[in-house]
């Protein structure tokens, strides 16, 4: 077996992570989701979650990745030779988001174009849905592949594919250490232009005014969780996989702090930097912020946001421009570390060169995300989004914990951390992990199914759910236990530890 690659630098490793963690999630996810749940009373149920969830699976992650050096179907296995399936799971989580999120990527290279005259003139929803999405009447009529989207698409497919090509140090850490900085300075930009126009006060407002009474409402309590866990991209199998990258002697728990506090320090600039301009948009129109500002996530990004940078005047373009190539930025990074994900547990499987892994797994991958390039796109692409999110990603953590918190012996991970970091876990480390995270995950994982029981998800006819949604869960479930019944092709790969 070939020996196993390796980050050329800490920085290049934290910044790769933190490139992972910095996606579209923290751009139109997470300004949204405080403003809606308690604003500023938000922080407290979102600090609680990183600190119980967030962080301290980042340690478990970075630390199983480093000590057993293998994508998560390698370290699973290495745990415990049942535990594999698990590793395919999250695996085969990450094709599934990555399908989807290219192509949010590609939509937003396209309005990077678009700023430049405001395209959207002024009905930015009209022509998202119209003339640039195409969308049909349902899921299941597709009205063809959409040139527009095919080509950014294949741009940023383009991007994702040289990363990952280049592996681990020539590839994905050097284009982290392109993407991250650069996304920096747009952001702070736009951050601090935004907080300077007149109107934004009113948006940062709305944005952090304490609500309490909501504090005692689950749901922010499970938006909190549900967003630490997508925001530090943690049970995708990503974390374990870049830590199998580690030279010997690294800092883990130190590393997992930064890459954290990094990622909600930048989404707390994004949210000022978007309520911001939110806030100049209500007070050109007259309205109040919570009216202008829409809801979060597609319509955000591609609806209020295109509709407030229009009330910039001569800012308009740059701000555009900002704007969606921060997101293009921001996403980019995030998907080459979903891809890698997925590739690294291949690559260790069938004990595959990197380079033929990449070829074989983009082409299968980009030709799925076609599907979501048709008129169809978004509603294929809401549902499978919801699923894997509700399902994919809230079962796959829970079992995560369970396993590795109970039925195995966490005080040996403990044990491997410590002695290399700077700052050590303990007690709480374990607590949180063993009694906090599988209690929350637990509640949510109940009551997520039991959401989608008595009421399906949106207003999709049953069918488009059941195949694009159910279906896709079974495959995740079925697809792990196959991936993970076929034999290794170098069974050394499974005994050894630390080299
Ligand atoms: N962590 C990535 C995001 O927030 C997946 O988009």
């Amino acid at each position: 077996m070939a020996k196993r690659e390796q980050w050329g630098t800490r920085a290049g490793f934290v910044l790769a992570a933190v490139g992972s963690a910095i996606g579209l999630g923290n751009i139109w996810r997470f300004p949204y989701m405080a403003a809606e749940n308690g604003g500023g009373a938000f922080f407290i149920p979102y600090l609680f979650a990183l600190l119980t969830a967030g962080i301290p699976i980042l340690v478990l992650e970075f630390g199983i990745g480093h000590k057993f050096r293998g994508s998560a179907p390698l370290t699973l296995a290495k745990l415990n030779r049942r535990w594999e399936w698990l590793g395919w799971w999250q695996v085969l989580v990450c094709f599934f988001i990555a399908v989807y999120y290219v192509v949010i990527i590609a939509w937003a290279i396209s309005y990077v174009g678009y700023s430049l005259s405001q395209a959207w003139g002024d009905d930015p929803g009209g022509f998202f849905f119209g003339q640039f999405l195409g969308l049909t009447e349902g899921p299941f009529d597709l009205g063809g592949l959409r040139t527009n989207i095919l080509l950014p698409l294949l741009i940023a497919w383009g991007v994702t594919f040289l990363a990952l090509f280049g592996g681990v140090k020539g590839g994905i850490e050097k284009a982290n250490k392109i993407l991250m900085p650069v996304l920096f300075i747009m952001t702070i930009l736009m951050a601090v232009r935004g907080v300077t126009l007149p109107g934004a006060a009113e948006g940062l407002n709305y944005l952090f005014q304490p609500d309490f009474s909501k504090i005692l409402d689950y749901k922010i309590w499970t938006a909190a969780y549900g967003q630490i866990f997508f925001t530090l991209s943690i049970a995708f199998g990503i974390m374990i996989a870049y830590s199998s990258y580690l030279p010997k002697k690294s800092d883990i728990v130190n590393n997992a702090f930064m890459t954290a506090f990094i990622n909600c320090g930048f989404s707390l600039l994004a949210g000022i930097a978007v309520f911001g301009v939110v806030g100049h948009m209500a007070l050109i129109q007259g309205k109040p912020v919570a009216e202008v500002a829409g809801s979060g996530g597609v319509g955000m990004a591609f609806i209020s946001f295109p509709a407030a940078i229009s009330t910039l005047g001569s800012l308009a373009p740059l701000f555009g421009i900002l704007f969606f190539l921060s997101l293009t930025f921001a996403g980019l990074s995030s998907l080459i570390s979903i891809n890698e994900a997925a590739i690294a547990a291949f690559m260790d499987k069938f004990n595959l060169a990197r380079k033929p892994a990449v070829i074989i797994y983009t082409a299968v991958a980009t030709t799925c995300s076609l599907l979501f390039a048709t008129g169809a796109g978004l509603y294929i692409l809401d549902i499978v989004d919801h699923f894997i999110n509700s399902f994919g990603i809230v079962f796959g953590g829970l079992i995560e914990v369970i396993l590795i918190g109970w039925l195995f012996n966490l005080k040996s991970i403990q044990d491997h951390v410590n002695p290399i970091s700077e700052l050590k876990v303990g007690s709480w480390w374990q607590f949180a992990l063993k009694i906090i995270t599988p209690v929350v995950l637990g509640y949510m994982a109940v009551m997520n199914l039991k959401g989608d029981l008595t009421t399906p998800y949106g207003d999709y006819p049953q069918d488009a759910l059941l195949w694009f949604g159910w279906v896709v869960m079974v495959v995740v479930i079925v697809g792990g236990f196959l991936l993970s019944a076929l034999k290794w092709k170098d069974e050394q790969s499974l005994i050894k530890e630390v080299e």
